[in-house]
């Protein structure tokens, strides 16, 4: 019998044995100011009033016009949302809230060297310089609606001027992270078909000014030989007044935004009423394969979701200083720094760099600076920022009524610290679980409503209903705690709406394990499988264990450990690569690496190095592994399959398992010896 290679099956097993944690309950004033206190919410949000209920959220938007179907799912499981309405994201964002708030700052962006100003953009601001983009986009990049752009840019605020730019014109775009590398951003463009790439000189990471620029060169390059032309590279520059870039701009190709935008300025754009079900982004994502897929979202649906979960899980009112400390090139910072708090008419704060530059006390001096009062960030910062400075929080005066975490499990000890340090113990803190193809938030707490519990997300979100299932398709009893597969029972607006370009693939990985009948156009029969396994407690809080298919979760980034091996590939040497999960105290898991040469290719050259190097280039600086070990041969199954479990094993050190069906048993001491020592 071929055994399972379940990466995550050593990350369940060491999360179950987290005990179950005391209640912390918000305070009295938080109650007393929070946009959601009446429990009813979960009456009116239940199975028996599905779809109707998410009108609730819909009606938060305004609407060019309104939809006359809440929910068609005669395409199922591609289900659309609020049909027959039309509206516009752009819209919703600035322009709804010129009357009532246009002199109110919408974004402020904290450069991360500190000498340099704030750059305060006020909604009236933000409505001039979108618009003027929108007519160069238009115009000059003759760009129209349904037509894709990639966007590869650091955290700026051209980055949300260009997306809601995009938006306007119903011009899909795709975000790639910055901190990825051209080669993964050209691989991008081509699988989106985007003729046109969006980026930026530089910025600043640690005190230094980052050429970004040279990337664009390599994602033109690759996005060629993938088949795809990128006609025109619009470059925006981090300094107004200076190119910060050493790469040379490509005559013909390359062009300078602030040049061009000379000629659009005072020019305005209708918002395009867009049907609904529209794509509003791609946003691409690692799977199981090498291949990262492009999650699409909906325009209608997707806003009306982040705007309901950001006014009721984040507790956003437009009074609010909100910041969330994510990238915007990951889902949390398109649905929590831009779409969500904008549509609402928050200030969304941005900030550049690394949270700890130049010293432990940055982020806290920015929140202070600017009277933060609503915090967002993952884990892995929280780690950090612990690490770094476990006693600088209160040495600075602010106070955060509310506070988020995403990404990955919070070990209870590090949520304490974020309580009681990071949250002075004023702030309600929700732990938010869900993933870049649900567009928003799955299970958290409602802030005023239920207490928290360190280390659980918390119950499902009003509308959504989980079911835990076993490998063999049974349902895991409510409340036993014990750990299965976490799937969505129903539909919900946020859900993205396919694959880009790859419907099979999307009805593979997400439906396929658990649907009850392929050819049903009825909801009930295509529960969501998201690729978490999870437990539910006694009191309905579901505790998150971690990834069950060959995605490993970095500092809260996802990546596919077949991205990686392919990548290890690259070096001419490596005969076969395995990755696995090793547990890191600060980044929660990092990659560890395994590689058999060719035969006849010696360890002459610094292959490890090499190896890490290519990963690099082909992923980004994310990816670098913590070691490369070069093995005689890898362990592997009878059928030839390399046993990534056994590897697991021995980097973490925990125990390796009965080893003897093996073809090459004898092969597992070798290596942990390579890896352990003696
Ligand atoms: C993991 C990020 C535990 C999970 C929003 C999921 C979490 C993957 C949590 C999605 C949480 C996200 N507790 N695990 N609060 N939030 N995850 O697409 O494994 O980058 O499937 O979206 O992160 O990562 P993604």
């Amino acid at each position: 019998m071929e055994e399972k290679e379940l990466v995550a099956v050593n990350e369940a097993e060491i999360a179950v044995h987290w005990q179950e944690e005391e209640y912390f309950h918000p305070s009295s004033q938080f109650v007393a100011q929070a946009n959601m206190t009446d429990a009813a919410i979960f009456k009116r949000f239940s199975l028996d009033n599905f779809p109707e209920c998410f009108k609730e959220y819909a009606d938060l938007l305004s609407w060019k016009q309104y939809w006359h179907t809440t929910l068609d799912t005669s395409d199922a499981p591609c289900w659309k949302w609020f049909v027959g309405g039309k509206i516009n994201a752009s819209y919703n964002c600035i322009d709804r809230h010129l009357d009532a708030h246009k002199n109110k700052a919408a974004i402020i962006f904290v450069p991360e060297p500190e000498d340099e100003p704030h750059e305060v953009v006020s909604y009236q601001e933000l409505y001039v310089r979108v618009n003027e983009f929108a007519a160069l986009l238009q115009d000059f990049a003759g760009l129209k609606r349904g037509d894709r752009v990639t966007i590869h840019m650091p955290m700026a605020t051209e980055l949300p001027v260009t997306m809601l730019a995009c938006a306007r014109l119903g011009v899909i775009h795709s975000v790639v992270f910055g901190g990825f590398s051209g080669q993964a951003c050209g691989e991008r463009i081509a699988d989106s078909g985007s003729r046109v790439l969006i980026t930026m000189d530089g910025y600043y990471r640690s005190g230094k000014l980052l050429d970004h620029k040279e990337k664009a060169d390599a994602a033109v390059a690759v996005a060629l030989k993938e088949g795809q032309q990128v006609d025109k590279v619009l470059v925006w520059q981090r300094h107004r007044d200076k190119y910060a870039s050493d790469t040379p701009m490509v005559d013909g190709r390359d062009y300078l935004v602030s040049d061009l935008l000379k000629q659009y300025r005072g020019r305005r754009i209708d918002a395009v009423a867009l049907p609904a079900e529209d794509p509003l982004f791609l946003m691409y994502t690692s799977g199981t394969t090498g291949r990262p897929k492009g999650c699409q979202h909906s325009v209608g649906g997707y806003m009306a979701y982040v705007t309901g979960t950001s006014k009721y899980i984040q507790d956003i009112h437009p009074e609010d200083v909100y910041w969330c400390m994510a990238d915007i090139g990951w889902i949390t910072g398109h649905s929590y720094i831009v779409y969500g708090p904008l549509s609402l008419a928050a200030t969304s704060v941005m900030y550049e760099g690394v949270p700890t530059y130049p010293d432990p006390g940055r982020a806290w001096r920015i929140a202070e600076q600017l009277d933060v009062n609503i915090f967002h960030t993952a884990p892995t910062t929280i780690r950090m920022l612990r690490k770094a400075g476990p006693d600088e929080p209160p040495k600075y005066n602010y106070h955060f009524k509310h506070m988020t975490t995403v990404g990955e499990p919070i070990e209870p000890e590090v949520w304490r610290w974020y309580h009681e340090v990071v949250g002075k113990g004023e702030a309600a803190i929700v732990d938010t679980w869900w993933q870049t193809e649900t567009g928003g938030f799955l299970c958290s707490t409602i802030p005023a409503l239920h207490p928290m519990k360190p280390g659980s997300a918390g119950p499902a979100v009003p509308g959504i209903h989980p079911i835990i299932y076993d490998e063999d398709g049974e349902v895991v009893p409510t409340g036993s705690g014990k750990a299965g597969n976490i799937c969505i029972q129903n539909p919900w607006p946020g859900a993205f709406q396919t694959i880009w370009g790859d419907r099979q693939r999307y009805v593979d990985t997400y439906y396929a394990r658990y649907c009850k009948d392929r050819n049903s156009k009825d909801w009930r029969d295509w529960p969501y499988f998201p690729g978490d396994a999870a437990t539910e407690a006694k009191d309905g809080y579901f505790r998150i264990l971690g990834r069950v298919d060959d995605v490993i979760n970095v500092a809260g980034h996802r990546l596919g450990t077949k991205e990686l091996e392919s990548a290890c590939l690259m070096v001419n040497e490596v005969a076969e690569a395995s990755v696995v999960a090793l547990a890191d105290e600060l980044r929660g898991r990092v990659p560890d690496i395994y590689v058999s040469l060719k035969p006849g290719h010696d360890t002459g050259r610094n292959i490890e190095e090499e190896v890490s190097k290519a990963i690099e280039i082909a992923i980004g600086k994310i990816a670098r592994p913590r070691h490369v070990y070069i093995v005689p041969d890898m362990p592997k199954t009878r059928s030839g399959k390399i046993m990534r479990r056994v590897l697991s094993a021995i980097s973490n050190g925990t125990d390796i398992g009965d080893v003897t069906t093996l073809a090459n048993p004898e092969i597992v001491e070798d290596v942990r010896k390579l890896v352990q020592g003696e």
